[in-house]
């Protein structure tokens, strides 16, 4: 089992705390470094090996850079704005740069040993890099496609995201329908066809799904949702409270919060920029036009208007627990449900 992620924004719900107190547990942490300076990655691996002596990951988004000084937010955004008394003015600088060649230079430097991909796949010379240090690979993938182009790639993993999973698609074919496949599908599909290990993801909760998905050839699973709602994930107190009274169907899949498809509980910052009149612009631009409004809520606590981002088995949680408490509910109920198949 691998916590995988949950990137937040500033402060995160992949901090060094929770990063580290699952790799106490002996499960594999990620450090979710998406949107995060080098700098502040650099801070956040020297923090998190101060917590554990553990391994743990980092996981990158592949994202071409991109400056541009006048763009203009349409009016839905401008409205929302207002609604919040924060609207300044219409014209925003877009500035994003994932500096992936320094956040490697920093990952080789802090002997980090797994890095993850999403949204994308680094150069040649990246990977080369990479093993020449002896650094694990994974690259992440919605369908057949993408997972072969992984392993022709020369990547050591796969990760399989099903449609049930919270957050953004890690599809980095193509944004329409092809990349909505469910994980049960996928993993069949992917069975005999790929030959590096599988990491399943989407939808895992109990230890039944972690079992479920080994018997469709899973090395491993991948959870985020689950410890999004642990005390050690660093989203605000409205975020997780908002989602321990959610069902699978309050979750929605839209492209309107950053420009790319995401799941996460439907509320009225996704009802206001799904609205009629709304024109969206491509990820990582709309992510860039809607982050003060986003910004501004989670700092107020107003789930109102956060990214409310989580999975299909959202459902599941009920109470707020640390992470090795949740670590430890899972593993029990897997081994139980391996005892019942021995006994059979
Ligand atoms: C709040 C949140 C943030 C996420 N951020 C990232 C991220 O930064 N990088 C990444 O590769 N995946 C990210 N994911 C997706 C997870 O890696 C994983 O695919 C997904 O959570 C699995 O489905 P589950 O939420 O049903 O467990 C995020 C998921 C959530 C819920």
């Amino acid at each position: 089992m691998s916590y995988h992620p949950g990137s937040y924004g500033a402060g995160g719900a992949s901090s060094p705390n929770l990063v580290a107190a699952v790799a106490n547990e002996g499960v594999l942490g990620f450090l979710a470094a998406g949107y995060l300076s080098t700098e502040i990655l650099e801070k956040q691996i020297i923090e998190t090996k101060s917590k554990t002596n553990k391994i743990f990951g980092v996981n990158l988004f592949i994202i071409d850079p991109l400056i541009q000084n006048n763009f203009i937010k349409p009016e839905n955004i401008c409205a929302i704005e207002k609604e919040l008394g924060i609207f300044k003015t219409k014209k925003i600088k877009i500035h994003i740069d994932e500096e992936i060649e320094n956040k490697i230079d920093i990952i080789i430097k802090h002997n980090v040993k797994i890095v993850s991909f999403t949204f994308g796949l680094p150069n040649k010379k990246i990977i080369e890099k990479l093993k020449k240090h002896n650094i694990y690979t994974i690259g992440s993938s919605t369908n057949i496609i993408e997972a072969k182009i992984i392993e022709e790639l020369g990547l050591d993993a796969v990760v399989a995201q099903g449609i049930e999973a919270g957050g953004h698609r890690a599809s980095f074919l193509n944004h329409n329908l092809r990349d909505e496949i469910g994980l049960i599908s996928l993993l069949q599909e992917f069975q005999g066809l790929i030959q590096i290990p599988v990491i399943a993801s989407g939808g895992i909760i109990t230890g039944k799904s972690l079992l479920a998905v080994e018997t469709l050839g899973a090395t491993s699973s991948q959870i985020g949702t689950g410890f999004l709602l642990t005390e050690e994930s660093g989203i605000p107190k409205s975020y997780k409270e908002s989602l321990l009274n959610c069902h699978s169907h309050e979750t929605i899949l839209t492209e309107y919060v950053s420009g790319k498809k995401a799941r996460g509980k439907f509320n009225l910052l996704i009802e206001n920029l799904q609205s009629k009149k709304t024109k969206k612009a491509e990820f990582p631009i709309q992510n860039s036009m809607t982050k003060d409004i986003r910004a501004f809520a989670s700092k107020n606590e107003n789930p109102d208007f956060m990214s409310l981002w989580c999975g299909q088995s959202v459902w599941k949680i009920k109470k707020i627990i640390s992470a090795k408490q949740f670590i430890f509910n899972i593993m029990a109920e897997y081994q139980e449900e391996i005892n019942k198949i021995k006994k059979l």
